[in-house]
């Protein structure tokens, strides 16, 4: 089989390397890769918001199967359009994948169908929004209703942070029309809790939990990132916890998405906070989680590419997705300066780090330079460690990252420290 990659992060380097497991596979492509995916993958510089793009490169090279993994291009429509062409996809329609691309969609899903989440408000009009974060007691949080790289939520501490972040989406539109709309949500307080699920629309199966680290430095102290570090399983997450999430959100969300004509297929994202008042839904992504995809998938034991192509014809109730016993820590090393502006072109020294046993480096932002592996990202490794339990998993995660370095390096150290 010829196998199609959209993206090229550290979700999509994890997802390439077990893909290449499956003795089916003959070659694979990525749009657009990285220095990490082109050991495994022939990598072409098609940017993965290049819908058209995307679609001539899959009839010119006889595509059995494409992963669509970023939220971007299916948000665009990449797998409608390449199901068209005769190419069948691993990811949700863009009509589903608007779960994710509307945060006003996704709360009016969640309150039509009675799923938990926080009491929130839709606005349009800047001085509606205004008045009413004068009117609310804080904290309060505001959300861009469409994709913002991951920046478009504050958590606002008083009313001047409010305001700044209205201004910021619905004046000076820093995340252009995506804050066009926004959402202002009561703020809720509890451990989150990340769980990916693979769903063919029919059945829906939990993958093990995570715990994703979002904040820049250690103490979850500073800005919000793409995520600085996870760890699975999450240790909040217990098996009463997954059943109720599993009859009171995740089998209502699958079925309210077939409700409104708009069945999901591949990988929801449930964000979840475990509240005093039960767990409620955050956020809703219509992908996998970067960097969760790096930590929960070297623990699963099922081949990715039989799960992904299950639920793209929708048997995944015949193919048993196991999960081994045991622990993920996943650290990642950032340029200097990320999320906000940092410098690129560092080469990567390695040490021995790559031969670690239990040990799995994978690059989000690197490219290949003359042979030498250097930056080209904000985030640029996520180094995972599988182990019998966590703490043994962080020692590990934590001890490859010692031998890692480039200018500039910089990375969580409290990466599952409870
Ligand atoms: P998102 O971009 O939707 O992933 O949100 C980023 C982060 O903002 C989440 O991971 C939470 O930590 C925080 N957040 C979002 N919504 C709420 C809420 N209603 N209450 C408290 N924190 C929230
Ligand atoms: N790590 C958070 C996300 O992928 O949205």
């Amino acid at each position: 089989m010829n196998i199609l990659i959209i993206g090229g992060g550290g979700r999509e380097h994890v997802i390439t390397k077990y893909i290449a497991r499956n003795p089916k596979v003959s070659k694979i492509y990525a749009l657009p890769g990285n220095g990490g995916i082109s050991t495994l993958a022939e990598c072409f510089p098609v940017s993965a918001e290049d819908i058209g793009g995307i679609v001539s490169f899959a009839k010119s090279h006889a595509i059995d199967f494409a992963v669509v993994a970023p939220d971007d291009p299916l948000a665009m429509g990449a797998v409608d359009r390449l199901e068209e062409i005769g190419v069948k996809c691993f990811g949700p329609t863009q009509k589903a994948a608007q779960i994710e691309s509307s945060k006003v969609f996704a709360k009016s899903l969640m309150s039509k169908y009675g799923i938990p989440t926080a009491r929130y408000e839709v606005f349009t009009d800047i001085d509606k929004a205004l008045s009413h974060a004068a009117l609310s007691d804080c904290p309060i949080v505001i959300k861009a209703d469409g994709l913002a790289k991951g920046k478009g939520v504050t958590v606002a501490e008083n009313f001047q942070q409010a305001r700044d972040a209205i201004m910021s989406c619905m004046k000076d539109k820093s995340f252009g029309a995506s804050g066009e709309r926004i959402i202002i949500e009561e703020c809720l307080t509890g451990p989150e809790v990340t769980v990916l699920a693979f769903t063919d629309g029919k059945t829906v199966v939990p993958m093990m939990s995570s715990m994703d680290h979002k904040r820049a430095y250690d103490g979850n102290k500073g800005p919000n990132t793409g995520g600085m570090g996870v760890i699975a399983p999450n240790p909040y997450y217990t098996p009463e916890i997954a059943a109720y999430c599993m009859t009171h959100i995740f089998l209502p969300t699958i079925s309210a998405m077939n409700q409104e004509g708009r069945t999901f297929k591949g990988c929801l994202y449930f964000g979840l906070m475990l509240t005093d008042d039960g767990p409620k839904v955050i956020e809703y992504n219509c992908r996998f989680g970067d960097p969760e995809a790096e930590a929960v998938l070297p623990l699963m034991e099922t081949d990715l590419l039989d799960v992904m192509m299950a639920v793209r014809d929708e048997r995944l109730a015949e193919v048993p997705v196991k999960f081994r016993d045991g622990a993920s820590c996943c650290v990642v090393c950032a340029s200097a300066g990320y999320p906000a502006k940092y410098l690129t072109g560092y080469t990567i020294d390695f040490g021995d780090a790559e031969d670690m046993a239990g040990v799995e480096i994978f690059h989000a932002g690197t490219k290949l330079e003359a042979g030498n592996v250097v930056t080209s990202g904000g985030r640029v490794l996520a180094v995972n460690a599988v182990a019998d339990n966590l703490e043994s998993a962080r020692a590990l995660a934590y001890e490859a990252v010692g031998k890692i370095s480039f200018e500039g390096m910089r990375y969580r150290s409290d990466i599952g420290a409870l």
